[in-house]
């Protein structure tokens, strides 16, 4: 098994509870034998899609902005498999990994066909205690329609309330369940 795992970090904080739980995961891929590279989305450039449809004469992954997107459209395209970790910010995704995945319009021109048989797991974090209220749900929705209309499959979701820095290297429970995912989204 030789899987190539990009994992997409959301949150803007140094040791934050999503990229914790996001490090164990990629920690298991590693272990499991996969290449894993780290993306800090809030360490980049990356600017709002534009919806200037540009992309649809380009062709897929070919956006007219200049920023560091360009970089990623490519590693994107290749990568058998995604994790995208991100903290719940207004009951939904947060700015950083919403404008993200805004950006990945520019596959459209051909039906998203770089997705098809990507996995892909999701890391969620989130203050309140329960799902539901926190607004985690929202965004595990939202998950569940986009990775079905790109045609990928979502091999697991781990979400653990958390609110201070680092906390959630307390929940036993969340820093297994993170584990899991990084060895069953490489196998
Ligand atoms: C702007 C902002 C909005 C937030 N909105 C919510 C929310 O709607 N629901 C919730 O339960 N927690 C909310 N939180 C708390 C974070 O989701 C929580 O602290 C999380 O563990 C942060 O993850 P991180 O450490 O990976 O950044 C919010 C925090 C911020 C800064």
């Amino acid at each position: 098994m030789n899987r190539h795992l990009l994992v997409f970090l959301g949150s803007p904080r140094k040791d934050s509870n999503s990229t914790i739980l996001a490090m164990e995961a990629a920690k298991a891929a590693e272990k499991a034998g996969a290449s894993v590279e780290i993306i800090h989305l809030a360490e980049l450039n990356l600017n709002p899609c534009l919806a200037c449809e540009s992309c649809r004469d380009k062709g897929p992954g070919e956006c007219i902005q200049e920023d560091d997107m360009k970089e990623i459209y490519p590693k994107l395209k290749e990568a058998e498999a995604i994790i995208l970790a991100h903290p719940v910010y207004w009951f939904s995704l947060n700015a950083q990994i919403k404008l993200f995945i805004d950006r990945w319009y520019a596959f459209g021109g051909d039906d998203y066909a770089c997705f098809k048989d990507k996995k892909v797991g999701i890391i969620l974090t989130y203050a309140d205690r329960d799902v539901f209220t926190s607004g985690g749900v929202n965004a595990l929705r939202a998950y569940q329609d986009i990775f079905n209309y790109l045609g990928a499959e979502i091999v697991g979701m781990v979400y653990a309330s958390a609110s201070e820095k680092g906390e959630v290297k307390h929940d036993p429970y969340a820093m297994e369940e993170a584990i899991k995912l990084g060895q069953k989204i490489v196998s």
